[in-house]
């Protein structure tokens, strides 16, 4: 089932075939910029739902991507060392990093093992830096890869949180009680400016709040992946059946 309007797609697929959708997704995206601007930068996503695509990348699709020419981030990062099993960049080091030929001067990850607001200002300075951010302020990023939490977080965006509103700073130092780790995050503007936007939500147990985000009412600060409905490109939604049970056959977004 896909739903669409300008600028959003949902995309609903058994869980096998959504993931080969993403991974063609990821590799259109990759080529496309390098044909346009000679390198591609994306942002990855931690959690477990991106791991299947992160695999498929690594094998399947290897020969696909211009890895030479890209540069990975990572949306937001647990504040935890590199090599912890909680790790977003472990989880994609191992899983996809290691086995493709990126650069590793072309890995940059958020520093979970120093101080939170150390490593968002130096965060913030990397991005500016290698997306050659000048006038503009904010990175453009080629892609940007999201999660979304059963309570409609999105990075570490967190429900009732002042990162909702952060406009000032591009990466924030997050504190949340309820989450084991402090964390490191992109905040929306960053976020909203990528070219393309791809958001991977599968599992029943997310169906009523996708429901929610996607159907229901404007209500960013008690579900903040609803600020991708401000989003200045593309965003595809990629559902599986279980996720989208709630969902209306032709969701309204805007
Ligand atoms: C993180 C992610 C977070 C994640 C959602 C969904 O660091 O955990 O960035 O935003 O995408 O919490 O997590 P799952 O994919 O594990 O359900």
């Amino acid at each position: 089932m896909t739903s669409r309007s300008d600028a959003v797609d949902i995309e609903v697929f058994e869980t096998d075939l959504l993931y080969h959708e993403a991974a063609d997704l990821f590799a259109d995206a990759a080529n496309q910029a390098v044909s346009d601007r000679s390198v591609f930068t994306v942002a990855l996503a931690g959690g477990k739902t991106p791991e299947p695509l992160y695999s498929l990348l690594a094998c399947k699709y290897r020969e696909s991507v211009p890895w030479a020419k890209s540069h990975i981030f990572f949306s937001d990062e647990r504040c935890v060392p590199p090599d912890h099993r909680d790790s977003n960049f472990g989880m994609a080091n191992r899983v996809l990093l290691y086995k493709v030929p990126v650069p590793s001067s072309s890995i940059h990850r958020m520093k979970g093992e120093i101080d939170s607001v150390q490593a968002a200002a130096e965060y913030e300075r990397c991005i500016c830096q290698v997306c050659k951010v000048v006038e503009q302020r904010v990175p453009v990023f080629d892609l940007m890869i999201l999660g979304m939490g059963g309570d409609g977080h999105t990075a570490s965006i967190f429900p009732c949180t002042d990162t909702i509103n952060e406009t000032e700073h591009l990466v924030a130092a997050v504190h949340d009680p309820e989450h084991r780790h402090n964390r490191i995050t992109f905040t929306p503007p960053v976020i909203l400016a990528a070219r393309r936007i791809m958001v991977l939500v599968t599992g029943e147990e997310k169906a009523e709040t996708l429901a929610r985000v996607l159907n229901g009412p404007y209500e960013p600060h008690e579900l903040p992946i609803q600020i991708l409905r401000n989003a200045q490109g593309q965003v595809t939604w990629f559902v599986d059946p279980d996720a989208a049970e709630d969902l209306e056959p032709a969701s309204r977004i805007a």
